[in-house]
């Protein structure tokens, strides 16, 4: 048994691993990078770090589709239970043991509003345990020196976003490596739109000649398994 990790680009990935299948941050229709429909999509959970569009993105549908549990914080997983979905709420701080493994949120310094403008609650990231791995997916956040206590979790891989504007840029997300201490970091929440256009190499390059941890660059459609 092995954890997979699939990019879908943006923030999406598909988790593979704990005898289930997950995605996270489903933006997949209109996203210009995504590789995947949101009908190729078969899962048993969906995980939502924040109620943004290029996060909620695709939740509904997917979710629908596959009778999917929608894992959120508690404002977010009650819009999903008003629309008919399965939906478990947790809050920052707090962690649950689901079939698969371990999900725990962590904090995130951005904003969480649905593309209505109705409040989504607070953003959040995810620490997921799975298969005795330690996976932190900071999703859209600014850094915080508290990533030091995530990563003294012992964190296998750390996906973080490189942006800028809307979450850290690579100067920033650099800092949160050498906070975190990850063995292994994926750049995310850039190039998908020009305005967080990044260089994925340069940050690479930064990342192994300041710090321990390796940079593995995916493109959309690109797996990693742990
Ligand atoms: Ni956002
Ligand atoms: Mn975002």
């Amino acid at each position: 048994m092995a954890v997979k990790l699939t990019y879908y680009g943006h923030a999406c990935f598909l988790v593979e691993g704990g005898g289930s299948k997950m995605i996270i941050d489903p933006f997949l229709e209109g996203n210009p990078t995504a590789t995947v429909k949101p009908s190729d999509v078969k899962v048993d959970y969906v995980l939502v770090s924040h109620a943004h569009g290029d996060h909620w993105g695709d939740t509904e549908a997917i979710a629908r589709a596959n009778n999917a549990l929608v894992i959120a914080n508690h404002e977010i997983s009650v819009r999903a239970a008003n629309l008919g979905l399965r939906s478990h709420g947790l809050h920052i701080g707090g962690g649950y043991n689901f079939p698969f493994g371990r999900v725990q949120l962590t904090p995130a310094l951005h904003g969480s509003s649905f593309p209505d403008g109705s409040y989504g609650g607070n953003p959040a990231g995810f620490l997921l345990t799975l298969e005795g791995k330690n996976i932190y997916h900071a999703c859209d956040t600014g850094l915080f020196y508290d990533m030091k206590l995530i990563g003294e979790k012992g964190i296998d891989v750390a996906i973080l976003p490189i942006g800028d504007n809307y979450t850290m840029g690579p100067e920033d997300a650099l800092r949160a490596v050498q906070l975190i201490q990850p063995k292994v970091v994926i750049p995310i929440h850039y190039g998908t739109f020009d305005i967080i256009k990044q260089d994925p190499e340069k940050f690479k390059a930064a990342v192994e000649a300041n710090t321990s941890a390796k940079c593995v660059v995916l493109r959309p459609g690109d797996s990693l398994q742990l």
